[in-house]
Protein backbone atom coordinates (compact mmCIF):
# COMPACT_ATOMS: atom_id res chain seq x y z
CA UNK A 1 0.00 0.00 0.00
CA UNK A 2 1.20 3.49 -0.75
CA UNK A 3 1.83 5.50 2.55
CA UNK A 4 2.03 9.11 2.04
CA UNK A 5 3.22 12.04 4.44
CA UNK A 6 2.62 15.45 3.50
CA UNK A 7 5.56 17.81 4.40
CA UNK A 8 3.97 21.73 4.87
CA UNK A 9 0.06 21.39 5.15
CA UNK A 10 -0.57 25.74 4.47
CA UNK A 11 -2.48 27.21 1.51
CA UNK A 12 -1.50 25.01 -1.15
CA UNK A 13 -0.60 22.06 1.19
CA UNK A 14 -4.55 21.83 1.39
CA UNK A 15 -4.79 21.28 -2.08
CA UNK A 16 -2.29 18.30 -1.93
CA UNK A 17 -4.44 16.82 1.33
CA UNK A 18 -7.71 17.03 -0.16
CA UNK A 19 -6.41 14.91 -3.21
CA UNK A 20 -4.58 12.18 -0.91
CA UNK A 21 -7.41 11.88 1.18
CA UNK A 22 -9.75 11.98 -1.81
CA UNK A 23 -7.45 8.74 -3.60
CA UNK A 24 -7.44 7.01 -0.16
CA UNK A 25 -11.02 6.63 -0.21
CA UNK A 26 -11.11 5.15 -3.64
CA UNK A 27 -8.21 2.75 -2.10
CA UNK A 28 -5.55 4.02 -3.96
CA UNK A 29 -3.19 4.90 -1.34
CA UNK A 30 -3.06 6.02 2.50
CA UNK A 31 -2.55 9.47 3.91
CA UNK A 32 -0.01 8.63 7.06
CA UNK A 33 0.91 11.71 8.45
CA UNK A 34 1.12 15.81 8.06
CA UNK A 35 3.83 17.91 9.42
CA UNK A 36 3.92 21.42 9.54
CA UNK A 37 6.41 23.55 11.76
CA UNK A 38 3.68 26.15 12.81
CA UNK A 39 1.27 24.19 15.89
CA UNK A 40 -1.54 26.06 14.49
CA UNK A 41 -1.60 25.07 11.08
CA UNK A 42 -0.76 21.58 12.33
CA UNK A 43 -3.38 21.19 14.36
CA UNK A 44 -6.28 22.26 12.22
CA UNK A 45 -4.95 20.03 8.98
CA UNK A 46 -4.46 17.04 11.09
CA UNK A 47 -8.25 17.19 13.16
CA UNK A 48 -9.64 17.82 9.29
CA UNK A 49 -7.85 15.06 7.55
CA UNK A 50 -7.74 12.70 10.50
CA UNK A 51 -3.88 11.79 10.18
CA UNK A 52 -1.06 11.73 12.83
CA UNK A 53 0.55 15.35 12.70
CA UNK A 54 4.41 15.94 13.25
CA UNK A 55 6.15 19.56 13.84
CA UNK A 56 9.47 18.23 12.40
CA UNK A 57 9.61 16.04 9.48
CA UNK A 58 12.89 14.18 10.36
CA UNK A 59 10.55 12.65 13.28
CA UNK A 60 7.73 12.18 11.21
CA UNK A 61 10.02 10.36 8.45
CA UNK A 62 11.97 8.41 11.88
CA UNK A 63 8.68 7.56 13.48
CA UNK A 64 6.80 6.81 10.67
CA UNK A 65 8.73 4.41 8.74
CA UNK A 66 6.12 3.00 6.66
CA UNK A 67 5.64 6.39 4.77
CA UNK A 68 6.80 5.47 1.39
CA UNK A 69 6.24 8.75 -0.33
CA UNK A 70 6.37 12.28 0.66
CA UNK A 71 5.05 15.57 -0.70
CA UNK A 72 7.19 18.76 0.14
CA UNK A 73 5.07 22.26 0.01
CA UNK A 74 6.26 24.30 2.13
CA UNK A 75 7.94 27.93 1.26
CA UNK A 76 10.17 28.11 -2.64
CA UNK A 77 13.29 28.68 -0.92
CA UNK A 78 12.65 25.79 1.34
CA UNK A 79 11.89 22.51 -0.40
CA UNK A 80 15.22 21.25 -0.53
CA UNK A 81 16.11 20.00 2.72
CA UNK A 82 12.61 18.35 3.66
CA UNK A 83 13.20 17.17 -0.16
CA UNK A 84 16.65 15.66 0.16
CA UNK A 85 16.14 14.21 3.95
CA UNK A 86 12.96 12.33 2.30
CA UNK A 87 15.25 11.18 -0.37
CA UNK A 88 18.21 10.02 1.95
CA UNK A 89 15.09 7.86 3.48
CA UNK A 90 14.60 5.83 0.16
CA UNK A 91 11.27 7.77 0.18
CA UNK A 92 9.59 9.34 -3.43
CA UNK A 93 9.18 12.64 -3.23
CA UNK A 94 6.81 15.25 -5.62
CA UNK A 95 8.22 18.72 -4.88
CA UNK A 96 6.20 21.95 -5.35
CA UNK A 97 7.32 23.93 -8.23
CA UNK A 98 10.09 25.26 -8.09
CA UNK A 99 11.92 21.95 -7.09
CA UNK A 100 14.34 24.25 -5.82
CA UNK A 101 15.63 28.49 -6.05
CA UNK A 102 19.39 27.33 -7.15
CA UNK A 103 20.36 25.05 -9.84
CA UNK A 104 22.90 23.30 -7.23
CA UNK A 105 20.11 22.16 -5.26
CA UNK A 106 18.20 20.85 -7.67
CA UNK A 107 21.16 18.79 -8.80
CA UNK A 108 21.63 17.58 -5.32
CA UNK A 109 17.71 16.28 -5.01
CA UNK A 110 17.85 14.99 -8.35
CA UNK A 111 21.24 12.95 -7.05
CA UNK A 112 19.66 12.06 -4.14
CA UNK A 113 16.68 10.41 -5.53
CA UNK A 114 18.48 8.31 -8.44
CA UNK A 115 21.04 7.29 -5.49
CA UNK A 116 18.01 5.66 -3.57
CA UNK A 117 15.96 4.32 -6.99
CA UNK A 118 13.08 6.86 -6.31
CA UNK A 119 10.54 8.84 -8.21
CA UNK A 120 11.09 12.35 -7.63
CA UNK A 121 8.33 14.45 -9.59
CA UNK A 122 7.62 18.28 -9.60
CA UNK A 123 4.31 19.48 -9.54
CA UNK A 124 4.01 21.38 -12.83
CA UNK A 125 0.22 21.85 -13.26
CA UNK A 126 -0.18 23.93 -16.27
CA UNK A 127 1.01 20.46 -18.41
CA UNK A 128 -2.49 19.00 -17.29
CA UNK A 129 -4.63 21.92 -18.17
CA UNK A 130 -6.88 20.39 -21.42
CA UNK A 131 -6.52 23.68 -23.38
CA UNK A 132 -2.53 23.60 -23.01
CA UNK A 133 -2.48 20.08 -23.98
CA UNK A 134 -4.65 20.79 -27.00
CA UNK A 135 -2.35 23.30 -27.77
CA UNK A 136 1.02 21.15 -27.56
CA UNK A 137 -0.74 18.41 -29.58
CA UNK A 138 -1.13 21.02 -32.44
CA UNK A 139 2.35 21.88 -31.78
CA UNK A 140 3.84 18.59 -31.70
CA UNK A 141 1.77 17.46 -34.84
CA UNK A 142 3.25 20.33 -36.94
CA UNK A 143 0.30 22.30 -37.33
CA UNK A 144 1.74 25.52 -37.06
CA UNK A 145 5.15 24.91 -38.29
CA UNK A 146 8.38 25.99 -36.78
CA UNK A 147 7.49 28.01 -33.93
CA UNK A 148 9.11 31.22 -34.37
CA UNK A 149 8.03 33.55 -31.47
CA UNK A 150 5.67 33.68 -28.76
CA UNK A 151 4.58 35.60 -25.52
CA UNK A 152 3.56 34.29 -21.84
CA UNK A 153 1.99 35.83 -18.89
CA UNK A 154 1.49 35.06 -15.45
CA UNK A 155 -0.22 37.61 -12.84
CA UNK A 156 -1.42 37.78 -9.35
CA UNK A 157 -2.86 40.31 -7.54
CA UNK A 158 -1.09 42.19 -5.29
CA UNK A 159 -3.14 40.41 -2.50
CA UNK A 160 -0.55 37.58 -2.96
CA UNK A 161 2.63 38.51 -1.84
CA UNK A 162 1.26 41.48 0.34
CA UNK A 163 -1.13 39.20 1.98
CA UNK A 164 -0.96 35.74 1.64
CA UNK A 165 2.59 35.34 1.84
CA UNK A 166 3.82 38.41 3.70
CA UNK A 167 6.36 36.43 5.77
CA UNK A 168 8.28 34.43 2.53
CA UNK A 169 7.29 36.39 -0.39
CA UNK A 170 10.73 38.41 -0.23
CA UNK A 171 12.26 34.94 -0.48
CA UNK A 172 10.91 34.56 -3.31
CA UNK A 173 9.91 36.65 -6.25
CA UNK A 174 7.07 36.68 -9.43
CA UNK A 175 9.67 34.62 -11.46
CA UNK A 176 10.11 32.00 -8.74
CA UNK A 177 6.09 31.90 -7.99
CA UNK A 178 4.48 32.49 -10.89
CA UNK A 179 6.52 32.61 -13.80
CA UNK A 180 8.27 29.49 -13.26
CA UNK A 181 4.97 27.45 -14.49
CA UNK A 182 4.95 28.96 -17.88
CA UNK A 183 8.82 28.64 -18.39
CA UNK A 184 7.89 24.73 -17.68
CA UNK A 185 5.10 24.62 -19.99
CA UNK A 186 6.43 26.70 -22.85
CA UNK A 187 9.67 24.82 -22.69
CA UNK A 188 7.34 21.15 -22.68
CA UNK A 189 5.59 22.70 -25.72
CA UNK A 190 8.47 23.56 -27.50
CA UNK A 191 10.82 20.73 -26.53
CA UNK A 192 13.78 22.76 -26.47
CA UNK A 193 15.78 23.90 -23.61
CA UNK A 194 16.77 27.43 -23.28
CA UNK A 195 20.34 28.99 -24.67
CA UNK A 196 19.79 32.76 -23.47
CA UNK A 197 17.52 34.78 -21.41
CA UNK A 198 17.24 38.77 -21.17
CA UNK A 199 15.26 40.15 -18.11
CA UNK A 200 13.80 43.56 -17.07
CA UNK A 201 12.13 44.27 -13.60
CA UNK A 202 11.40 46.32 -11.11
CA UNK A 203 11.55 46.77 -7.06
CA UNK A 204 9.07 49.53 -5.91
CA UNK A 205 5.25 48.92 -4.81
CA UNK A 206 6.70 45.75 -2.60
CA UNK A 207 9.35 47.44 -2.22
CA UNK A 208 8.05 50.26 -0.24
CA UNK A 209 5.33 47.94 1.67
CA UNK A 210 8.37 46.71 3.00
CA UNK A 211 8.95 43.27 0.85
CA UNK A 212 12.00 43.17 -0.53
CA UNK A 213 11.68 41.80 -4.45
CA UNK A 214 10.45 42.52 -7.62
CA UNK A 215 7.12 43.94 -8.57
CA UNK A 216 7.19 42.57 -12.20
CA UNK A 217 9.66 40.73 -14.27
CA UNK A 218 9.81 40.76 -18.40
CA UNK A 219 11.95 38.40 -20.04
CA UNK A 220 12.88 36.98 -23.77
CA UNK A 221 14.03 33.30 -23.70
CA UNK A 222 15.52 32.31 -26.72
CA UNK A 223 15.10 28.67 -27.09
CA UNK A 224 17.79 25.74 -28.47
CA UNK A 225 15.69 25.57 -31.48
CA UNK A 226 15.68 29.21 -31.93
CA UNK A 227 12.24 30.36 -30.84
CA UNK A 228 11.77 33.52 -28.61
CA UNK A 229 9.44 33.71 -26.55
CA UNK A 230 9.25 37.01 -24.11
CA UNK A 231 7.46 36.24 -20.60
CA UNK A 232 5.97 38.49 -18.38
CA UNK A 233 5.43 37.39 -14.91
CA UNK A 234 3.97 39.81 -12.10
CA UNK A 235 1.87 39.88 -9.07
CA UNK A 236 1.09 43.36 -8.45
CA UNK A 237 -2.40 43.02 -10.44
CA UNK A 238 -4.87 45.77 -8.28
CA UNK A 239 -7.41 44.10 -6.28
CA UNK A 240 -10.41 44.70 -8.80
CA UNK A 241 -8.87 42.69 -10.90
CA UNK A 242 -11.70 39.99 -12.16
CA UNK A 243 -9.43 36.98 -10.99
CA UNK A 244 -7.04 36.30 -8.95
CA UNK A 245 -4.67 35.10 -11.53
CA UNK A 246 -4.25 36.61 -15.16
CA UNK A 247 -2.78 33.59 -17.61
CA UNK A 248 -1.84 33.16 -21.17
CA UNK A 249 0.01 32.54 -24.10
CA UNK A 250 0.20 32.74 -27.55
CA UNK A 251 2.78 30.87 -30.29
CA UNK A 252 3.15 32.13 -33.86
CA UNK A 253 5.09 29.60 -36.49
CA UNK A 254 5.52 29.27 -40.07
CA UNK A 255 2.29 27.96 -40.32
CA UNK A 256 0.26 29.41 -37.72
CA UNK A 257 -0.84 30.81 -34.45
CA UNK A 258 -2.24 29.92 -32.00
CA UNK A 259 -3.38 32.12 -28.69
CA UNK A 260 -4.73 30.40 -25.27
CA UNK A 261 -6.31 32.43 -22.63
CA UNK A 262 -5.91 30.65 -19.43
CA UNK A 263 -7.50 32.64 -17.15
CA UNK A 264 -11.00 33.54 -18.91
CA UNK A 265 -12.79 30.19 -19.89
CA UNK A 266 -15.62 31.99 -20.88
CA UNK A 267 -17.98 32.43 -17.59
CA UNK A 268 -18.30 36.26 -16.63
CA UNK A 269 -20.62 36.45 -12.88
CA UNK A 270 -21.17 39.79 -11.39
CA UNK A 271 -23.15 39.98 -8.01
CA UNK A 272 -24.01 42.68 -5.21
CA UNK A 273 -21.32 45.33 -5.02
CA UNK A 274 -18.84 42.98 -6.82
CA UNK A 275 -17.89 43.84 -10.30
CA UNK A 276 -17.51 41.18 -13.02
CA UNK A 277 -15.49 38.41 -12.14
CA UNK A 278 -14.38 35.40 -14.42
CA UNK A 279 -13.22 31.93 -13.32
CA UNK A 280 -11.48 28.94 -14.29
CA UNK A 281 -13.20 26.24 -13.34
CA UNK A 282 -10.79 23.64 -14.69
CA UNK A 283 -7.96 24.65 -12.39
CA UNK A 284 -10.10 23.05 -9.27
CA UNK A 285 -13.57 22.04 -9.37
CA UNK A 286 -15.21 21.16 -6.58
CA UNK A 287 -19.13 19.04 -6.38
CA UNK A 288 -20.97 16.86 -4.03
CA UNK A 289 -20.56 13.21 -4.90
CA UNK A 290 -23.59 10.65 -4.05
CA UNK A 291 -22.19 9.89 -0.49
CA UNK A 292 -22.27 14.01 0.10
CA UNK A 293 -18.94 14.79 0.04
CA UNK A 294 -16.88 17.45 -1.94
CA UNK A 295 -15.25 16.12 -4.89
CA UNK A 296 -12.34 17.88 -6.21
CA UNK A 297 -11.68 17.65 -10.22
CA UNK A 298 -9.69 19.88 -12.42
CA UNK A 299 -5.75 20.43 -13.60
CA UNK A 300 -4.68 21.45 -10.63
CA UNK A 301 -5.78 18.01 -8.68
CA UNK A 302 -5.03 15.83 -11.11
CA UNK A 303 -1.11 16.59 -11.65
CA UNK A 304 -0.68 15.63 -8.28
CA UNK A 305 -3.07 12.50 -8.24
CA UNK A 306 -0.67 12.05 -11.35
CA UNK A 307 2.42 11.11 -8.80
CA UNK A 308 -0.29 8.74 -6.49
CA UNK A 309 -0.52 7.09 -10.27
CA UNK A 310 2.61 6.85 -10.97
CA UNK A 311 3.59 5.47 -7.66
CA UNK A 312 0.81 2.30 -8.74
CA UNK A 313 2.69 1.64 -11.87
CA UNK A 314 5.40 1.41 -9.65
CA UNK A 315 4.40 -0.54 -7.17
CA UNK A 316 2.79 -2.72 -9.89
CA UNK A 317 6.65 -3.41 -11.26
CA UNK A 318 6.76 -0.01 -13.61
CA UNK A 319 10.29 1.55 -14.24
CA UNK A 320 11.11 4.98 -13.08
CA UNK A 321 12.34 5.00 -16.74
CA UNK A 322 8.93 4.30 -18.22
CA UNK A 323 7.53 7.61 -16.50
CA UNK A 324 10.19 9.85 -18.64
CA UNK A 325 8.92 11.39 -22.06
CA UNK A 326 5.40 11.81 -20.76
CA UNK A 327 3.22 14.36 -18.79
CA UNK A 328 4.71 13.83 -15.17
CA UNK A 329 7.28 16.52 -14.80
CA UNK A 330 10.62 14.65 -13.53
CA UNK A 331 13.27 15.89 -11.34
CA UNK A 332 15.02 16.85 -14.81
CA UNK A 333 12.78 19.43 -15.95
CA UNK A 334 12.45 20.95 -12.30
CA UNK A 335 16.41 21.32 -12.64
CA UNK A 336 15.59 22.95 -16.43
CA UNK A 337 12.99 25.33 -15.46
CA UNK A 338 15.30 26.32 -12.26
CA UNK A 339 18.00 27.36 -14.71
CA UNK A 340 16.01 29.26 -16.98
CA UNK A 341 14.43 31.10 -13.40
CA UNK A 342 17.61 31.75 -12.41
CA UNK A 343 19.20 32.80 -14.93
CA UNK A 344 16.46 35.37 -15.57
CA UNK A 345 17.26 36.63 -12.35
CA UNK A 346 21.35 36.56 -12.68
CA UNK A 347 20.28 38.90 -16.09
CA UNK A 348 17.79 41.21 -13.43
CA UNK A 349 21.39 41.82 -11.43
CA UNK A 350 23.87 42.15 -14.28
CA UNK A 351 21.82 43.73 -17.02
CA UNK A 352 22.64 41.65 -20.02
CA UNK A 353 21.66 38.50 -22.00
CA UNK A 354 22.81 35.27 -20.02
CA UNK A 355 22.91 31.83 -19.92
CA UNK A 356 21.44 28.93 -17.98
CA UNK A 357 23.95 28.18 -16.15
CA UNK A 358 25.28 23.93 -16.64
N1 LIG B 1 1.13 24.40 -7.91
C1 LIG B 1 0.60 25.61 -7.65
O1 LIG B 1 -0.17 26.20 -8.41
C2 LIG B 1 0.94 26.30 -6.39
C3 LIG B 1 0.10 27.28 -5.93
C4 LIG B 1 0.45 27.90 -4.75
C5 LIG B 1 1.63 27.56 -4.12
N2 LIG B 1 2.44 26.61 -4.64
C6 LIG B 1 3.70 26.26 -4.02
O2 LIG B 1 3.47 25.52 -2.84
C7 LIG B 1 4.47 25.84 -1.87
C8 LIG B 1 3.77 26.27 -0.60
O3 LIG B 1 2.98 27.38 -0.85
P1 LIG B 1 1.70 27.71 0.01
O4 LIG B 1 0.85 28.55 -0.84
O5 LIG B 1 1.09 26.48 0.58
O6 LIG B 1 2.41 28.54 1.19
P2 LIG B 1 1.96 28.64 2.73
O7 LIG B 1 2.80 29.69 3.33
O8 LIG B 1 0.47 28.79 2.79
O9 LIG B 1 2.31 27.21 3.33
C9 LIG B 1 3.62 26.77 3.58
C10 LIG B 1 3.57 25.95 4.87
O10 LIG B 1 4.84 25.34 5.07
C11 LIG B 1 5.09 25.33 6.48
N3 LIG B 1 6.52 25.16 6.68
C12 LIG B 1 7.53 26.04 6.49
N4 LIG B 1 8.70 25.46 6.76
C13 LIG B 1 8.46 24.18 7.11
C14 LIG B 1 9.28 23.08 7.47
N5 LIG B 1 10.60 23.18 7.49
N6 LIG B 1 8.67 21.91 7.77
C15 LIG B 1 7.33 21.80 7.74
N7 LIG B 1 6.49 22.81 7.41
C16 LIG B 1 7.06 23.98 7.07
C17 LIG B 1 4.54 26.67 6.95
O11 LIG B 1 4.27 26.66 8.33
C18 LIG B 1 3.27 26.82 6.11
O12 LIG B 1 2.13 26.31 6.77
C19 LIG B 1 5.34 26.94 -2.50
O13 LIG B 1 6.50 26.37 -3.02
C20 LIG B 1 4.48 27.50 -3.59
O14 LIG B 1 5.19 28.02 -4.70
C21 LIG B 1 2.09 25.96 -5.74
Amino acid sequence: MIKLGVIGAGRFGTNILNTFSQLEREGLCELSAICDSERQVLEAQVKRYNARGYLDYRQMLETEKEINAVAVSTPDHLHREPALYAAGLGKHVMVEKPLDVTVGGCREIIEACREKNVLLQVDFHKRYDPFHLSVRQDVMEGRIGRIGYGHAYMEDKIVVPRDWFRGWAHMSSPVWFLGIHFLDLIRWILQSDAKTVYARGRKSLLRDLGIDTYDWVSTTVEFENGAAVSFDMSWILPEGFESIVNQGFKLVGENGIIECDSQDRGTRVSYGKEGVMTRNPVFINERIDRSGRIKYSGYGIESIADFVYNLVYLEKGGSLAGLSGGITALGEDGLESTRMAAAVHRSLESGKAETPER
